[in-house]
């Protein structure tokens, strides 16, 4: 692609990833891909905002150099020191030796840490501002959005905000980079809301933190470096990063997430039977098999239902390991404030459960309703399954 002007002197020079099958090592986007978003300002002084992964630096370069001459760079502004951003800084340097790089007091340690880089390091305070000319940036630390070193930067004429990680999505850019100009936008949002779960969910209160800092600065463009640039609505993109965060302290929406998993169909005949009385209350549920779904494709309704309908069968005297590891991502992602039930095959001995439970109260999860049964359910067990499920979605509408 080429470079964009996104507002005067100032443009997107990102590259897109189609080749990196788990981002962080561990959330697959072999199909949807990832961009990384960087930006150039050309003015009296040239500044470069983020970079991009070390895998894709020649790219990276290469689209650079369509605009600009990088041996006269004058800053390079470290947002947040995630390799995904700054791989490619050890090939910048070699090319603009004298270029300042510019970030929050602990992304210096962390330029040492992990490029052993300690010269021409320039510790900002929060709010402080720097003039390239006729672009003045605004540097504010937003600590854990997503590492303790994030900051977000602000650029106070144009009323751009690049915040990195925030506001940022899975999706290479194909169509367009722009939230006016793509064609599905919808894709880029549930893109937006599976990074959001998979990356920064964790740190929510963090984002309502950052979003809180910004909330007297006018805002006309969001450029975050991954996914979209919100250009014509960047309203929308904040509004949906604020509702996701609040659901880290606040029951989600009204709706639940069928975690399910069998072995010999069993437990599949009493979810059947739980999803039937579920249904009998119009409450809309998700079913995902957890023996075939990967969680980061899981966590988005995990995160955004209040309610958590978890059926699956002891195995070896534990839970089903399928739905346990489930569990413990939703844990690690701080999955929290749901109301739930259990259900499944004791097999000949139990156990299950009981693992379920002790899950359920790290994660301060309200279970409504626990049963299980020995090999298959009989009719009696099939009517307690469906009252179960009415009860899981009266007591999800009832908690508005
Ligand atoms: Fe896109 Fe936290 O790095």
């Amino acid at each position: 692609m080429k470079p964009i002007e996104i507002r005067p002197g100032v443009f997107w020079v990102g590259v897109n990833d189609r080749v990196t099958d788990l981002f962080e090592g561990l959330w697959p986007i072999s199909r949807e891909g990832i961009s990384y978003n960087a930006y150039l300002v050309v003015d009296d002084k040239s500044a470069l905002i983020d970079l991009s992964k070390e895998i894709l630096t020649e790219d990276y370069l290469a689209q650079l150099a369509q605009v600009f001459d990088i041996t006269t760079l004058d800053y390079v502004v470290i947002n947040h020191m995630e390799p995904d951003h700054s791989g490619a800084l050890k090939r910048v340097l070699e090319l603009a030796p004298s270029v300042q790089i510019l970030g929050m007091p602990k992304t210096v340690g962390m330029l040492n840490d992990f490029y052993g880089i300690t010269e021409n390091v320039t510790r900002l305070s929060n709010g402080e501002e720097l003039s390239l000319g006729k672009h003045t940036l605004r540097f504010v630390y937003t600590p854990f959005v997503h590492w303790p070193e994030t900051m977000m930067t602000y650029m106070v004429e144009e009323q751009v905000l690049f915040p990195c990680d925030g506001f940022g999505g899975y999706g290479v850019l194909d169509d367009g980079i722009f939230d006016d100009t793509v064609t599905d936008l919808a894709y880029y949002e549930a893109e937006a809301l599976r990074y959001f779960t998979n990356i920064v969910a964790a740190f929510s209160k963090s984002v309502l933190s950052a979003i809180s800092k910004f909330a007297e600065m006018p805002i006309e463009m969001i450029a975050p470096s991954h996914g979209l640039i919100w250009r014509k609505d960047p309203g929308r993109i904040l509004q949906l990063y604020q509702t996701w965060s609040q659901y880290y302290h606040q029951p989600a929406e009204v709706g639940i997430t069928a975690l399910f998993g069998t072995m010999y169909r069993n437990t599949e005949r009493a979810l059947n039977a739980t999803l039937a009385g579920i249904a009998s209350e119009g409450v809309s549920v998700k079913v995902h098999d957890v023996r075939k779904t990967h969680v980061s494709y899981i966590l988005p309704d995990l995160w955004t239902r209040r309610g958590v309908l978890a059926a699956a069968p002891t195995y070896e005297g534990g839970l089903f390991p399928p739905l346990m590891d489930v569990l413990m991502m939703a844990d690690r992602k701080r999955v929290t404030k749901k109301t739930t039930a259990y259900l499944g095959s004791k097999a000949w001995s139990g156990g299950g459960q009981a693992d379920f439970m002790r899950m359920a109260e790290k994660m301060d999860w309200q279970v409504l309703n626990a049963f299980t049964f020995l090999g298959g359910p009989n009719e009696t067990d099939l009517s307690r399954a469906y009252e179960m499920g009415v009860q899981l979605a009266r007591a999800v509408k009832s908690n508005e």
